[in-house]
């Protein structure tokens, strides 16, 4: 454990390459967030902060940086779809990660029922409506009331992020684990020792 310096507002100093290389140790599926903009055309952004946050009411977060257009976009329409990628779609998520003007060039989608792009093949999918905006240091972090949600395939491998770097799931290791049946009780129960 190295001791970080102490700054000028009483809060020890925090590396900025020291808390990438630190925080890229966790890994995590990747998300391309999607929505309208005032013009109709599809807009979005490759999003790694995305979490399901509570079952009753049905909610989900993301973390957009304040910079971001998309995030400009979702807040005026009021709504955004969760488009989980698949391993295959490494260069779309690339894309979506950029700040190219036309993101969804050459990717196929649809509109959903609730009127939200979609990309084909994603694994699956979730619409929502913007229900919180809370304030994150350089992001916000969006609260989000899940509207619909869909799945495309039930054999597709998640794309997945991890120091800096794409990854995907070796499906040697993908077996069963013995404790499942208590692991879909976790997640479809909500008491005071389970957290969704
Ligand atoms: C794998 C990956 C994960 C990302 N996760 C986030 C994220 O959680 N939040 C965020 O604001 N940007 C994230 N980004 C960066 C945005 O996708 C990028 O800044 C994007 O260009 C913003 O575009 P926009 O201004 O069109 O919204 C991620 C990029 C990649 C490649």
């Amino acid at each position: 454990m190295t001791s970080e310096a102490v700054a000028d507002s009483g809060f020890p100093e925090i590396d900025a390459r020291r808390f990438r290389n630190v925080l890229g140790q966790f890994c995590t599926g990747i998300t391309v967030i999607t929505t309208f903009d005032d013009d109709r055309a599809p807009v979005g952004f490759a999003c790694q902060s995305f979490a399901a946050l509570s079952l009753d009411p049905p909610l989900v977060l993301f973390c957009p940086t304040k910079q971001s257009r998309t995030w400009a976009a979702i807040e005026r329409a009021g709504r955004f779809c969760v488009n989980v990628l698949a391993e295959e779609q490494r260069e779309l998520c690339a894309r979506f990660g950029s700040r190219e003007p036309d993101k969804f060039a050459g990717t196929a989608w649809h509109t959903t029922e609730f009127d939200l792009p979609q990309i084909d093949e994603a694994l699956a999918s979730i619409d929502c409506r913007v229900d919180r905006v809370i304030d994150g240091g350089d992001h916000h972090i969006v609260i989000g009331r899940v509207l619909a949600l869909a799945e495309t395939t039930e054999s597709g491998r998640p794309l997945l992020f991890y120091r800096g770097q794409y990854t995907a799931i070796e499906p040697e290791k993908t077996v069963p684990a013995p404790w499942r049946a208590d692991l879909e009780h976790f997640l479809t129960t909500t008491t005071l020792d389970t957290w969704l």
